[in-house]
């Protein structure tokens, strides 16, 4: 069977700019710059970017379309035994990452609808965590199915469906056309209201000015280099299939430069619409920016809604940030479940709409664990042991497997040859020493701060039943995926380089 291909390199720059721009960009990154010192973070935050997340997204981009393939087909054409890898990727985040994440999104068309009549009451905080969520004290407390959030689930996964099953010029494509011009116009619409605000200049000095004495503590670089992987979609496999429905002739390096910038510029951007709301919460509340968030998961759903309902006309106001959250949300989560689908496509030549349509019941029955009473802790747990374990470790073996055995000067070749902004030495040196370095410390770090003490204060017991077995689960299954035989020829064909 021939493969789909883009319709322009518009189509699939917007489609890779859509799975970059997600929850992670407004909610994740804001947050992270509140914590670490406003303007100070986006030091380590542009340093991540320049000297990890672009050599990585330019090598993601650069496998997928030289080898002609979603992950573990790419891999297997590089090295047989490493076809692992791929499906280790493309499973953890299908059978991980997007279960959770699409319940985020459910949170976020939940709180749309809620806009329009402030349903959140006079006390945000106790109506999420109390109402909404009906958290419970421990993950073993599973508790009930909370019912609104389960039927936004529903219709969040049947969204997806009807775009992935269209196929790629015909859904993700053309969702991505839509969505993306969409979110940009509606975000400036917000940042422009935002600045607007009694005491937004108070947020924005507080935004840019930065706080040095942060820089010291390596758990913010630690968070910046994650935050750069989470952001831009690295090592979920997304970028390898992506690239890999692109003609001969595409200009790689170039798409990726867009890529991260438009990416980090959208957060960088939308940060202005957050701190500048923040400073109005200090206005209106008579409180020091430092003091009016108290939790990372409350500057989307306490926060928001708060200065929401103290600003005139803040209806529309939420009901536009909830909006783009939705938005934002669904140009990711439709990239994760391609590239599941395109991986076993091209191994077990599995026909696409029937395996969409099954994906998509095993997504929606994956999510409603974390629409239980317990959901919000099981999200928490899942989340920070995929992202720290999961697309971490990923990305250091893409770079050992890329840069020890392939030869990485044929690839820099081909990126070379079809691309305008061209690759010196100094990539190969990026990819072959510094990343999977940089990573090993972040990794090293990491593993050390998880055995120092429990996760979050949760029980050992939930961290690992949970946290790591998860982990554990995905790869073992990656394993058993790749031990099986290909049903198709295209392992057999080689690459364009
Ligand atoms: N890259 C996506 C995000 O930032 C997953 O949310």
């Amino acid at each position: 069977m021939k493969r789909e291909q883009w319709k322009s390199q518009l189509g699939f720059l917007l489609a890779a700019i859509g799975s970059a721009i997600g929850l992670g960009n407004i909610w994740r990154f804001s947050y992270m710059a509140y914590t670490y010192g406003g303007g100070a973070f986006l030091i380590p935050y542009l340093t991540a970017l320049l000297t990890a997340g672009l050599p990585l997204l330019i090598l993601e981009f650069g496998v997928g379309h030289e080898r002609i393939g979603s992950a573990p087909l790419a891999y297997a054409k590089i090295r047989k035994n490493w076809e692992w890898l791929g499906w280790w990727a493309v499973t953890f985040v299908m059978f991980g990452i997007v279960l959770y994440y699409t319940v985020v999104i459910a949170w976020c068309l939940n709180f749309f609808l809620l806009s329009f009549n402030l349903g959140w009451g006079d006390d945000p905080n106790s109506f999420f965590f109390k109402e909404f969520l009906s958290v419970s004290g421990a993950p073993s407390e599973i508790g009930q199915i909370r019912t609104p959030i389960f039927f936004a689930l529903l219709f969040i996964w049947l969204v997806n469906w009807v775009i992935v099953h269209r196929g790629v010029q015909r859904g993700i494509e053309l969702a991505n056309k839509i969505f993306m011009p969409l979110l940009f116009l509606l975000t400036a619409v917000l940042v422009f209201w935002s600045l607007s605000l009694e005491g937004a200049m108070e947020g924005v000095r507080a935004y840019l000015t930065p706080d040095f004495s942060k820089l010291s503590d390596p758990k913010v670089w630690i968070d910046a280099y994650s935050q750069i992987f989470f952001t831009l979609s690295l090592g979920f496999g997304i970028m390898i299939a992506y690239a890999s429905y692109l003609p001969e002739k595409a200009n790689i390096s170039r798409n990726a430069v867009l890529t991260a910038f438009i990416n980090s510029g959208y957060s960088l951007f939308a940060g202005f619409a957050v701190f500048s709301v923040l400073g109005f919460m200090a206005a209106s509340q008579g409180k020091p920016i430092s003091e009016v968030v108290s939790q990372s998961i409350g500057l989307a759903f306490v926060a928001y809604p708060k200065a929401v309902s103290l600003m005139p006309g803040g209806n529309l106001f939420g009901a536009i940030f909830f909006l783009c959250l939705v938005v934002a949300g669904l140009s990711s989560s439709i990239s994760i479940i391609e590239a599941f689908t395109s991986a076993m496509v091209d191994k077990f030549g599995i026909k696409r709409k029937r395996l969409i349509a099954l994906v998509s019941i095993l997504g929606f029955c994956g999510s409603i664990i974390f629409t239980t009473q317990a959901g919000l802790l099981w999200l928490d747990i899942v989340d920070h042991f995929l992202t720290h374990y999961g697309l971490v470790v990923v990305g250091i073996f893409e770079c050992v497997l890329v840069g020890w055995f392939f030869r990485l000067k044929v690839l820099r070749g081909h990126i070379n040859r079809v691309s305008t902004v061209k690759l010196g030495p100094w990539w190969d040196f990026l990819i072959k020493y510094f990343v999977p370095l940089v990573l090993g410390i972040i990794l090293s770090g990491d593993l050390y701060n998880e055995l120092k003490k429990p996760y979050g204060g949760y029980s050992w017991t939930s961290l690992i039943l949970i946290g790591r077995d998860w982990v554990l689960l995905t790869l073992i299954a990656a394993f058993v995926i790749a031990s099986r035989p290909w049903r198709t020829e295209h392992h057999r064909s080689g690459g364009r380089g």
